[in-house]
């Protein structure tokens, strides 16, 4: 599959506080490709970086092969790069029909409009049925799949989630990750940060380990799965001595 976004040697700051460190990454179209790390690792700083939010200091980020220095976040959105916002990023007073609409803005509102329409609603009925109420009344799971429809009306490439398990009941949760892997069968590549390693490494093709700023692990999740570092740093189990 051809290379749809990498990182080479990737550095990035905080003001002194040096976050990224020479960071490699390579997602290929049709991937779904997880994060994993700890806390204060550079997960979200990864994300920031792709969108450019957040801007290297050496090291380049490369999107289709071409390089993103330089180029704004608007203009990354309409090369086919649709981040999730966090779910109060959302329009709170604004309704669920009105925070789809700004999803598709960067696309201009063209006929395709109707038909991501409908594809959202395929994927998310029950967004179909509170599109008049304000996303700010929704419940966090609710919340979440209008933050993720949202990102879809921008027709995106890749779509680079940012822990979107977070904060949501179990129910939700499975929803979700079925929902990722619906959503990626049809096409998009997934870029995403979890902290539930475990439910990430089942549906992921691939995997990345953050620790301060580093990458120390990377393979396939059926692989990571099995690795004893992964099993007790993140999959909660307890070396037995
Ligand atoms: N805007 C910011 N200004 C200064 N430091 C920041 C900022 N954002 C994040 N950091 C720091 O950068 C480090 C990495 O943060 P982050 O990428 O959010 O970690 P993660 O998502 O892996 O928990 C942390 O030490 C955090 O405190
Ligand atoms: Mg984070």
């Amino acid at each position: 599959m051809p290379e749809l976004l990498a990182f080479r040697a990737v550095d990035t700051y905080y003001g002194d506080l040096h976050v990224l460190k020479a960071v490699d990454y390579r997602i290929d179209a049709g991937e779904i490709v997880c994060l994993l790390g700890g806390n204060a690792s550079g997960k979200s700083t990864t994300m920031k970086a792709i969108m450019g939010v957040v801007l290297p200091v050496r090291g380049e980020v490369l999107f289709e092969g071409q390089s993103l220095h330089g180029v704004s976040i608007a203009e990354r959105v309409r090369r086919g790069i649709a981040p999730v916002l966090e779910a109060r990023r959302l329009f709170p007073r604004m309704s669920v029909y009105e925070n789809l609409e700004m999803g598709a803005y960067t696309r201009g509102r063209g006929p395709e409009f109707e038909e991501d329409l409908q594809r959202v609603f395929s994927l998310f009925p029950r967004v179909e049925e509170r599109l008049k109420q304000l996303a700010g009344t929704l419940s966090g799971g609710e919340q979440q799949m209008v933050a993720i429809a949202r990102a879809l009306m921008a027709r995106p490439k890749l779509l680079c989630m940012d822990e979107p398990s977070m904060g949501l009941s179990p129910v939700f949760v499975e929803q979700v990750f079925d929902i990722i892997q619906t959503i990626n069968k049809q096409g998009t590549t997934i870029f995403m940060v979890e902290q539930n390693a475990n439910m990430a490494l089942q549906i992921a093709h691939r995997a990345y380990v953050l620790q301060t700023g580093e990458v120390v692990l990377s393979g396939p999740a059926a692989e990571l799965r099995e690795n004893e570092m992964i099993r007790e740093a993140y999959l909660g189990e307890i070396k037995v001595a």
